[in-house]
């Protein structure tokens, strides 16, 4: 999709669709202001006759007298007070939604000022090129499905420009990423194997000259002693990968940030197996791993000048013959053994080798991703992922930058005190901790392979897709990842 940075005069604009905000009681944003002068009125004439009357919703009018544009979308904003900026791109959902089933694929957007800064802009730029993502891999699209956005002028007053200009080339990144990471997870589980993301990543590090590709066998990760990962892998007839993927924009001696994501292609259970109900949706289960993906791509997108290594532990979770059975113990890389009390709880098992794995690259922090447990959709539903750490200024970086990406984060305990519920009469640690606080005894697990490092886990079973008529895998948290990267990375933003 293309995505622009425009100024110059309105009304002038020659666009098959201009798009202007409104606020409640009819109150127009600074560019529609504008464009009511040059139109001597229509636009105030227009709203008088009713409609937008709260600031919600949209009004679509043809042929205006003095605006060169042939449509004009009028979005309504609500209270200009109440107008943030996810309000803002709430807003703009609607209005690509408005374009698409009007068959509109190229559009001018003018940013009220409420919107115009960084964050704004990137929001905006962001929001309309993932409306324009379709799944279309095993599914064709009608004749009549709506058309997607191709293109997006941006327009903007002169001296926001150049923040402006940074903003889109880098909405422009993170939208590849979000896609990529959208496409993985939406992918099913026949088609998405471990060995087909480790064909992917080889094929990013082809098309990427930054970018290098590293896979480890199951031949390899024995040897490094990861009995927990191999355990869970053993259960299936496709062979577990470990995806290195690294992105080296730094200076050679700067360490790198590690992103970990669990990469479990299909989740049956194991023989703790799971009912059948939607169990369509453990396809979804490396969405954590699809993340990495989809960060790692952003950042070579957006050059940024940062070492980064992406590891992606993948594996599908089946029952057969050779899987783990309740009550087998394994040795994890750490030596550290594990008595698997549930063979579902298999997310953990082949994180703890990753994550022990990474301690060889002197990270200077590593996040890591997964769709961990049911239990933290239990706790906080699926607005926020769940954010686990000792480190309470990392906590706090971490949840404001979810809040500029609009990709949000809530912390949960990471206590000592559950940690005895992990307790285990016959190995180190059990993989399970019960009933209670289940999202908190997982990290709890994850913690005790993550000593050497300043650490963060994302729980995100409840951000990564959306279940129901509109099914579909989200692309979160890859636009939080790539808002920390762009922090870690000290380049301008502003001004
Ligand atoms: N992948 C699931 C977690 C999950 C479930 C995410 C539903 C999103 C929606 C994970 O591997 C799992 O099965 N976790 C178990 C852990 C339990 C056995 C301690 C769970 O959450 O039930
Ligand atoms: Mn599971
Ligand atoms: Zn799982």
């Amino acid at each position: 999709m293309d995505l622009k940075i425009v100024g110059g005069d309105l009304a002038k604009a020659k666009t098959p669709c201009l798009i202007l905000g409104v606020f409640d009681k009819h109150k127009l944003s600074g560019p529609a202001e504008a464009a009511d002068a040059a139109s001597d009125g229509a636009v105030t004439a227009l709203l008088g006759k009713g409609e937008l009357d709260g600031g919600k919703g949209w009004l679509m009018a043809y042929d205006i007298p003095g605006i060169a544009a042939e449509r004009v979308l009028l979005l309504g904003l609500g209270k200009r007070k109440e107008c943030n900026r996810a309000a803002f791109i709430k807003a703009l959902g609607t209005a690509f939604g408005r374009l698409a089933e009007a068959r509109v694929a190229k559009a001018l957007l003018a940013l009220p000022k409420e919107a115009d800064d960084y964050l704004g802009v990137r929001a905006a730029a962001l929001k309309a090129a993932q409306s324009a993502y379709r799944y279309e891999r095993t599914k064709a699209p009608k004749k009549d499905a709506p058309v997607l956005l191709a293109e997006l002028d941006i327009w903007v007053d002169k001296p926001a420009r150049d923040a402006a200009e940074r903003a889109v080339a880098h909405a422009a990144g993170i939208a590849e990423g979000v896609a990529l990471a959208r496409e993985l997870g939406n992918l099913p589980g026949n088609l998405c194997t471990p060995t087909y993301l480790a064909e992917r990543a080889l094929a990013l590090a082809d098309e990427h000259t930054a970018l290098s590709t590293e896979i480890l066998d199951e031949d390899a990760m024995r040897e490094l002693g990861m009995g927990s990962l191999l355990s869970v892998s053993r259960g299936s007839r496709e062979p577990a990968k470990l995806i290195k993927m690294t992105y080296q924009g730094g200076d050679d001696a700067a360490k790198p940030i590690v992103l970990v994501g669990k990469g479990l292609t299909f989740d049956a259970g194991g023989i703790s197996i799971k009912p059948a109900a939607d169990m369509d949706e453990m396809k979804y289960d490396m969405a954590g791993g699809a993340s990495v993906f989809g960060a790692v791509l952003a950042a070579v997108r957006m050059q940024l000048p940062i070492n980064l290594i992406g590891v992606v532990p993948a594996s599908e979770n089946l029952p057969d013959g050779a899987a783990n059975k309740p009550g087998d113990v394994v040795t994890s890389m750490s030596g550290q053994t594990i008595e698997i009390l549930n063979t579902d709880a298999e997310g953990r098992l082949i994180l703890c080798d990753a994550l022990t794995y990474v301690e060889r690259f002197e990270p200077a922090l590593v996040l890591d991703m997964a769709t961990l447990t049911g239990a933290c959709i239990v706790a906080l539903g699926k607005h926020p992922s769940g954010l686990f750490t000792p480190d309470d200024k990392l906590a706090k970086e971490l949840a404001d930058a979810g809040d500029a990406a609009d990709d949000r984060v809530w912390r949960l305990p990471l206590w000592e005190d559950y940690q005895q519920q992990l307790d285990s009469n016959f190995a180190d640690m059990a993989n399970i901790g019960g009933r209670d606080a289940g999202a908190v005894t997982a990290a709890c697990f994850l913690s005790r392979f993550t000593k050497a490092y300043r650490w963060a886990h994302l729980d995100i079973a409840g951000t990564a897709w959306v279940s129901g008529k509109e099914k579909g895998s989200t692309g979160r948290p890859v636009p939080l990842l790539a808002e920390v990267l762009i922090r870690e990375s000290g380049v301008e933003t502003t001004g």
